[in-house]
């Protein structure tokens, strides 16, 4: 089943958090607070504390999954948030995936490093967290995304998506994305057959995805005719 909500997502999960609505993980892909950096056309990504930013939405997310996986890219503008919210939190995070980019943009200044990893946080409430397999590592190498996806500029590459849908959750598991985006959780989550709800705050954006997980859905369920010779 796939659910699609075109909302704040700090509202919604305030109305799951009432209702006792439960999910078996929650993947998802905060804003980066980019500042500067021009990423979204629709949504100003300029929190004056990204910190108590992240803690609100994590509170709630802690709530309403016992499984909760994010990335968070430590940059030059919000690494002192990211920093503070990880020693914080340092009780809930099981793990920190880095997400080792191929293909970063390099930084010609000194003062910079380029910027080749993220963070995948994996955060529970206590509960130990398993993958699927056996031998898994904690760091993963896939390039920053090849597709683009007309009209969202902050696609996640959706080999890194399909990596922790793959070895952190199962079949009809409910799967929720808070920062739906241009919606490649869901579109992952109907490729594996996993139950998906995605929120996106942002009109334009939830058109996007809306169409892309269409698209994926009616693809899965084209079943081609097989011909055989007797
Ligand atoms: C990093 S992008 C997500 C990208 C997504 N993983 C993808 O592959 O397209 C973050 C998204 O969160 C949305 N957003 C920001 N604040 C929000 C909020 N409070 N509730 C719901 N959506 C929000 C933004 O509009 C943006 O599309």
């Amino acid at each position: 089943m796939i659910k699609l909500i075109n909302d704040n997502c700090l509202n919604t999960m305030d109305f799951f958090i009432k209702n006792n609505v439960k999910f078996d993980c929650i993947f998802t892909s905060p804003p980066y607070n980019s500042k500067r950096f021009k990423k979204y056309d629709n949504f100003k990504d300029d929190y004056n504390c990204y910190y108590t930013f992240l803690k609100e939405v994590t509170n709630k997310m802690l709530k309403v999954s016992n499984k909760v996986i994010f990335n968070l890219q430590a940059n030059y503008y919000n690494r002192n948030d990211v920093y503070k919210f990880i020693g914080e939190y340092s009780k809930n995070i099981q793990r920190i995936i880095i997400w080792n980019k191929s293909n970063p943009a390099p930084s010609s200044l000194k003062n910079r490093l380029t910027n080749a990893h993220e963070y995948f946080i994996v955060m529970t409430n206590g509960e130990t967290i398993t993958t699927n397999s056996v031998f898994v590592r904690d760091v993963i190498n896939y390039p920053i995304n090849s597709k683009k996806i007309k009209g969202h500029n902050a696609v996640m590459n959706e080999d890194v998506c399909r990596f922790f849908i793959s070895e952190f959750t199962n079949k009809q598991d409910n799967v929720l994305d808070v920062f739906l985006g241009s919606g490649t959780t869901g579109v992952v989550c109907v490729d594996l057959e996993r139950n998906f709800t995605g929120i996106e705050m942002d009109k334009e954006y939830f058109e996007i995805a809306k169409k892309r997980i269409e698209e994926k859905k009616d693809e899965k369920d084209f079943i081609p005719l097989t011909l055989f010779n007797i």
